[in-house]
């Protein structure tokens, strides 16, 4: 079996970072220890380098269709620009088709495993709860997906009441598995939304008034009451504002085991950035706040209050009649032209698969708002032991998949577009300066970047089946 020796380098786990080698052998982490001796082993000094765990992802939707379009990033195009960006393993949200959940199941492996890149496992939308559906979910597991998404906005499309969702928590917890929340008010949006139409406003700053943070606040709220009462462990998916941080952090000082994501778009853009000539770019669901919700988030943050930092990538194409050239081809997908007359019909979505490390790192590690330690934790750790896959994911141990990446804390780019890889016209952090970038990113010990040649190829991604996770 092919060894490979990282000599010199300074790992960085959730706890702790300390100078180590690491060994490799195969698909996994064979030593870590100080002065490894391995004749037979390629040798990469690493020394001036961090060793950090494969970042996972919790939360990104590829080749999606909405809003009369598809997200633009597939399972190969993305899980490529989540490599570049060092994380190496996403997780993918299966939308709950007509028929079985098995068959919704199959119909995503049939797109993704053919072009899978990184490795990858599925979430389920529960988006249609009848007895069948409820009688199915014990079976999830079996299928490797142990985790449901409920929605309470996207009224008459995806919500289920309150009424369904307690009655998911009940079923999620009787199978040991883990119930995820969109937390927003969909009637209100609603009103707001066709009222804001009839009086002519079509602009994407709309896209934030018609969905206030008063709706996303008391929605999380109500989703940890309903979790404390199911005594059911819950997720909170993109929050977004400091009201939202408030909740979270009441709830888990009473006791509901409620646990709770932010995304980096929250904590650095805001209304503003919708205001702009271009601020289609920044419409997703929730959206952006204001500068002191990005105040508030960073210090929960830097306090813990999260558990994790996923990205909900969904990305679109800015002017989809126009193409991009990806991979020698000319591309061109429908995006966010689609509400140039209407703000309700702008594709939700933004990208951030690849930007996620390189950005929290810079205005995360680089200007004291988070350990070492803490990055790895939101970024890699957590996700893989609250979704069932550490420390197979997320963990530099022996034993563990060797998802490695070589972290190079000192280099300094000018970003954008190109160096990120997603497969959109546009990136939201165009000219900014970042620093700490991925020099090598490996998967189960096979380099797939190496500073910016790109060494995967679709298909060799594996599928994760994911066990119980953890209630952090
Ligand atoms: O705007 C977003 N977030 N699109 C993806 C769907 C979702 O609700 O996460
Ligand atoms: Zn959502
Ligand atoms: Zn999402």
């Amino acid at each position: 079996m092919k060894r490979t020796l990282l000599r010199g380098g300074t790992l960085v786990t959730a706890e702790r970072s300390f100078p180590a080698d690491l060994l490799i052998e195969g698909e996994t982490i064979k030593d870590i220890g100080s002065g490894l001796l391995d004749a037979d082993a390629e040798v990469i000094d690493a020394s001036g380098k961090l060793l950090l765990p494969g970042g996972v992802d919790p939360h990104t939707h590829f080749d999606l269709e909405m809003f009369a379009t598809v997200s633009s990033d597939d399972h190969y195009t993305g899980h490529k620009a989540a490599a570049f960006g060092g994380t190496t393993t996403v997780i993918d949200f299966v939308p709950q088709m007509d028929g079985s959940l098995a068959d919704s199941i199959a119909a995503w492996h049939a797109k993704a495993d053919p072009k899978a890149a990184v490795d990858w496992g599925f979430h389920m939308n529960i988006t249609r709860l009848d007895e069948d559906v409820l009688a199915e979910i014990p079976s999830l597991p079996d299928l490797g997906i142990t985790t449901l998404k409920t929605f309470m906005a996207y009224n008459g499309r995806l919500r289920l009441n309150d009424g369904e969702i307690f009655q998911v928590m009940q079923v999620a917890k009787a199978n040991g598995m883990l119930t995820m929340l969109h937390a927003e008010n969909g009637d209100v949006i609603d009103i707001l939304t066709a009222a804001a139409l009839a009086a002519g406003h079509t602009a994407p700053i709309w896209h934030a008034r018609t969905r206030p943070a008063w709706g996303g606040m008391e929605a999380v709220l109500r989703g940890a009451a309903l979790a404390a009462q199911a005594d059911a462990p819950l997720y909170v998916v993109h929050m977004n504002s400091a009201g939202e941080a408030d909740q979270l952090a009441y709830a888990r000082e009473h006791g509901a085991p409620v646990m709770g994501e932010t995304c980096p778009q929250y904590l650095l853009f805001n209304e503003e950035h919708l205001q702009q000539e271009d601020g289609a770019k920044w419409v997703c669901s929730p959206p952006m706040r204001t500068a002191a919700d990005n105040a508030a988030l960073w210090q929960a943050v830097s306090d813990d209050v999260f558990q994790t930092i996923g990205t909900d990538h969904c990305a679109f194409f800015y002017e989809g009649a126009t193409p991009i050239d990806y991979e020698g081809q000319s591309v061109a997908i429908p995006g966010k032209e689609l509400g140039a007359d209407d703000f309700s019909k702008i594709p939700n979505g933004l990208p951030m698969v690849g930007d996620r490390l390189p950005v929290l790192w810079t205005f995360g590690v680089g200007q004291g708002r988070l350990t070492p330690e803490q990055f790895v934790a939101y970024t890699s750790t957590n996700p893989a032991r609250i979704f069932g896959l550490y420390p197979r994911k997320g963990a530099l141990q022996p034993g563990s998949d060797a998802d490695i990446v070589i972290w190079d804390s000192d280099k300094e780019v000018t970003y954008g577009r190109e160096h990120s890889q997603q497969r959109t016209d546009y990136n939201l952090f165009e000219g900014w300066q970042l620093k700490g970038f991925p020099e090598k990113v490996f998967l189960r010990g096979r380099v797939l970047v190496d500073r910016e040649e790109w060494l995967g190829a679709a298909g060799q991604g594996r599928f994760l089946e994911r066990g119980p996770g953890e209630v952090l």
